[in-house]
């Protein structure tokens, strides 16, 4: 073991710059709310994380495909039944498409049960006239643009664990409970997507997730242990580090150090530095790490960060996650997928389609184009087909909602039916029938 690693502690992150962290007033209340998390049980166990790791090393080999997917930031109103019934049923959905046309097993890894952070580009927002800070997320401050909303409250931090336990403890009885199975009435039934608006859409999702669910039930050979046994992780960006830290346990046989509040963690694009406090913290804990690359990224630097996190190149501990915009990809990814096969590291390529096709109309909404979404993926497979290496999965922004933030689609989702229902706090998702679209495109492109 090298000289860093042997330095890292739960709190080593504290000697290093930390961006995107709120300023608390109160920092007795901030140590109280701290204390009180350390002693709650955790969400998720030692073994169930390396059980992710281990397929996401699979993933990484061809043998499985990652479904990452869900809100851009949770927040605390949608912690409701029906809300998370709908976010697990359209991944569920996508995945059962996916696997009958990639023919290969899907791991499900919500954003869900902790997305509650957001990175901002700016520290405060101006409306009016008036400047007040920007908006973190739930976990952090309220939405509403006043003062007393946007001061950043540490009890929130208590809220969001609560949150996040509710919604993974009600995701874990749905799967139990046989919601999950490919033969519950609810799993075959198409919401918002009807055959009277987009007969041909309908006919031909309907036609997959039939096909996709024959064939799940021929493996499975009629028996419902097979059907209902669905895995499901969840996952979050890990931005917040007075929260994550909190959350860091050691493993009661290993002693090795697990962030007991999600399977997977993932580094955002713009706290990813080598020397900051985030690559600090990561380092010293054995969940599965997603790292964001964007399309200014240098090769040496993710290079040197891969290495930083995984230092024993452990297969499936590392997924790099491009997140380039389209028509950008043939110019950035080449170059690191080269130098990442060059050093050998092991990492699984994913795409996020979402983070480098934001847009903004002219009336100042923020949206993405869902044929640029759909070209990223086209552009980022080209290039691993090219290199030989393996795309080994995607990462979404969608809901199971019928909202409108994203355009396009088959159901031609124009500017103007923006307002109709924008529900967003941060970035805009997929829709129910254009996240199944998705996945009914994707399992043709890359089956
Ligand atoms: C996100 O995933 O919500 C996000 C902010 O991504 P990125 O760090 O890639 O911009
Ligand atoms: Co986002």
């Amino acid at each position: 073991m090298n000289q860093t690693l042997r330095q890292w502690h739960v709190d080593s992150w504290k000697n290093k710059v930390a961006l995107q962290q709120p300023k608390y007033e109160n920092i007795e209340v901030l140590e109280e709310c701290l204390k009180q998390l350390k002693t709650r049980p955790p969400l998720v166990h030692s073994g169930e994380v390396l059980e992710l790791r281990k397929q996401i090393a699979e993933a990484g080999k061809g043998r499985r495909f990652l479904l990452q997917g869900g809100d851009c930031a949770e927040r605390f109103v949608d912690c409701n039944p029906q809300a998370i019934k709908d976010k697990l049923k359209i991944i569920l959905q996508m995945s059962l498409i996916l696997v009958y046309g990639l023919r290969r097993p899907v791991v499900r890894i919500g954003r869900i049960a902790g997305q509650y952070a957001k990175p901002r580009s700016d520290d405060v927002e101006t409306i009016g006239g008036v400047t007040l800070p920007s908006f973190r997320g739930d976990i952090i401050n309220g939405f509403a643009f006043n003062a007393e909303a946007r001061r950043p409250d540490p009890r929130r931090l208590l809220q969001a664990q609560e949150m996040s336990c509710f919604t993974l403890n009600y995701l874990r009885a749905l799967i139990q409970g046989g919601f999950a199975d490919v033969r519950h009435p609810e799993m075959w039934k198409l919401d918002h997507l009807t055959e009277t608006d987009q007969p041909k859409l309908y006919t031909e999702i309907s036609e997959r997730v039939r096909e996709s669910t024959q064939f799940m039930e021929l493996l499975g050979g009629g028996s419902s242990e097979f059907m209902s046994k669905v895995d499901f992780f969840t996952s979050h960006e890990a931005l917040l580090l007075d929260y994550e830290s909190a959350l860091t346990q050691p493993c009661s046989d290993t002693q090795k150090m697990f962030n007991t509040g999600a399977h997977m963690l993932w580094i955002g694009e713009r706290t990813r530095q080598l020397d900051g406090a985030h690559a600090e913290y990561l380092r010293g804990i054995e969940n599965p790490i997603g790292i964001k690359v964007g399309p200014t990224s240098d090769p040496t630097e993710i290079c040197a960060l891969v290495a930083f996190l995984n230092p024993e190149n452990v297969p499936g501990k590392i997924t790099l996650i491009s997140r380039i915009g389209h028509g950008k990809v043939k110019g950035a990814l080449p170059q690191l997928v080269k130098a990442v096969c060059a050093q050998k590291l092991s990492v699984t390529w994913s795409c996020d389609p979402m983070h480098g096709n934001a847009i903004k109309t002219q009336n100042g909404i923020k949206t993405r184009d869902f044929n640029s979404i759909l070209g990223e993926i086209q552009e980022t497979q080209a290039v691993h087909k090219e290199l030989s290496t393996i795309l080994g999965g995607v990462h979404f922004e969608l809901t199971g909602d019928n909202v409108t933030e994203c355009l396009g689609g088959g159901m031609g989702l124009q500017e103007e039916h923006l307002s109709t229902n924008y529900q967003s706090y941060c970035d805009p998702r997929l829709n129910y029938t254009q996240s199944l679209e998705i996945a009914y495109l994707l399992s043709k492109l890359l089956g």
